[in-house]
């Protein structure tokens, strides 16, 4: 991979070149500091028009990344890693000086609709709007007036943190022409509003698909990858297929399992951990129920999508699981049950789990070495927690025990090898 990146740097240096030519010949530059209209004045100040925004932000999951830990919501400075470096999320609190306060709303939906900054510069896509595109005027506009509304922090922004090539923005202007089509959602008449407005939000505010997808070396994601699972580039996590696909998607997932899990953190079928229970705690347990129950509908439509299991036919994996077994009888069936099954509401099962069985075994290493709650929301305030294992068992027994539940009961997904746990053993806890 590092070496394919070599090759394509001159490439670069060359699209770069042309891009900057193409920007400055092109670009809107700075925006104008005409004021706000009339009509949009109002709404800006309109309480109801407030509180939908709050409600969106939340679905957009806005403060997450625009809150550094213990600081000012939307006061930003908390840096996105990526894979070409960290790129700081800015204060997008009313301050006229660090913050959004000399945005008009022109400004506003020029960022979220087309990735493109007050002064014409062209944003990274770290800043999710390759999702956010999908967002309607009206929403945009509810969202703006509600972050108008926040008490605004002085917070200046952090430098950029990406080496040459990529610190030059106007190199996206390629990446763009590869990656990104701005548009709104198009409602599918052939469908339900529900399903609809389940649709809307996960393509758009909810932005899954920035995890939920394969990402090429580019950090593109892959043409038609929509929500058919992915490592995230930084996080050693994957993020499952969302697909009803058995062995690694949601299949036996009843609707009811998707809104738990995102309302809880908890489902009949699996808990949420990871960067995935950061979203819960955040994000979706504010949800309403009619739009986490759309959610589910959408999800629930989606086909189920062949995954050939890529196994080395020179690796007989049977002493592998073997030992895994004992060490699973011994160490997980107390709480996981020898079947697998879980107790509801305690302990997830493990059998018929998309997590265990994803394509790369990294998320069941991870929590084998690194135990774990699922998050604490409000309707889960207490979560039982799983013991850490990196101390108690060597490389060579998490490769056992995690092969064993990925092949045990119903579940058939790829050996993991001692190699393979060493790898993940060191990898930072988020
Ligand atoms: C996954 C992290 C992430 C999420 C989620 C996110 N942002 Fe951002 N946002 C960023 C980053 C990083 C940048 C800076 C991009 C750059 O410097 O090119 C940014 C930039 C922006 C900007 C441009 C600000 C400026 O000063 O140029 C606006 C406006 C913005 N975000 C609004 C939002 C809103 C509204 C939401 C929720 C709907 C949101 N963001 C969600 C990471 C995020
Ligand atoms: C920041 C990255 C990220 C975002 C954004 C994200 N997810 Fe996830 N999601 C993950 C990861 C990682 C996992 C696997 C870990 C786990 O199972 O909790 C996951 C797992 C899931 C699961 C399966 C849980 C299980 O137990 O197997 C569901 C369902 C899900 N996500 C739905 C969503 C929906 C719907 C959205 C958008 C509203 C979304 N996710 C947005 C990272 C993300
Ligand atoms: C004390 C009870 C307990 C023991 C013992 C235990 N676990 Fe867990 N396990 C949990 C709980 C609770 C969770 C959910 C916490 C979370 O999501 O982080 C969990 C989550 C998991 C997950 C992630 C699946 C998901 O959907 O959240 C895997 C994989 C897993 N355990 C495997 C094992 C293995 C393998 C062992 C033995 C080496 C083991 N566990 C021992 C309680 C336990």
């Amino acid at each position: 991979m590092s070496g394919l990146r070599r090759l394509w740097v001159p490439v670069v240096l060359v699209v770069v070149a042309l891009a900057v030519w193409w920007w400055r010949s092109h670009s809107a530059g700075p925006a104008s500091v005409a004021m706000e209209e009339p009509a949009v004045v109002a709404k800006l100040k309109d309480p109801a028009i407030i509180a939908k925004g709050r409600y969106l932000a939340t679905a957009g999951d806005c403060i997450s990344c625009h809150t550094v830990q213990g600081g000012q919501p939307y006061a930003g400075g908390r840096a996105v890693p990526t894979p070409f470096g960290n790129i700081p999320a800015p204060n997008i609190t009313p301050d006229p000086d660090t913050g959004l306060g000399r945005w008009n709303f022109d400004d506003f939906w020029r960022a979220l609709h087309t990735g493109v900054g007050r002064n014409g510069e062209l944003l990274y896509p770290a800043f999710s709007y390759t999702s956010f595109t999908k967002v309607t005027r009206d929403d945009a506009l509810a969202i703006f007036a509600y972050l108008q509304s926040l008490p605004s922090t002085h917070q200046p922004a952090k430098p950029l943190d990406l080496s040459f090539p990529y610190s030059v923005r106007s190199g996206l202007a390629a990446w763009r022409a590869l990656y990104f089509k701005p548009g709104s959602y198009q409602p599918d008449p052939s469908h339900s509003p529900v399903w609809n407005r389940g649709a809307y939000l996960v393509q758009g505010l909810g932005h899954c698909n920035e995890c939920h997808a394969a990402r090429d070396a580019w950090g593109g994601t892959v043409s038609k990858a929509q929500l058919t699972g992915g490592q995230i580039p930084e996080l050693d996590w994957y993020a499952t297929d969302l697909s009803m696909q058995a062995n690694g998607g949601l299949r036996g997932w009843s609707k009811q399992d998707i809104v738990d899990l995102l309302q809880t953190g908890q489902s009949a079928k699996g808990a949420a951990f990871g960067p995935m229970a950061d979203v819960v705690v955040s994000s979706t347990q504010h949800l309403r129920d009619e739009d986490l129950q759309a959610i589910a509908e959408y999800l629930q439509s989606l086909p189920p999508r062949p995954s050939p299991i890529t196994e080395s036919a020179s690796f007989n994996s049977q002493s592998l699981t073997d030992h895994g077994k004992d060490i699973y009888a011994q160490r997980c069936a107390n709480c996981h049950g020898k079947e697998g099954n879980g107790v509801p509401g305690v302990y997830p099962p493990l059998d018929g789990n998309a997590s265990v069985m994803e394509p790369t075994g990294i998320n069941a290493t991870r929590a084998v070495l690194l135990g774990g709650f699922s998050p604490s929301t409000e309707g889960n305030p207490r979560p039982y927690s799983m013991p850490p294992y990196a101390q108690q068992l060597s490389d060579a027994e998490v490769a056992a025990v995690v092969t064993y539940i990925r092949q045990a009961w119903s579940n058939h997904a790829a050996t993991v090898q001692e190699r393979d746990v060493i790898k993940n053993r060191h990898t930072p806890i988020d």
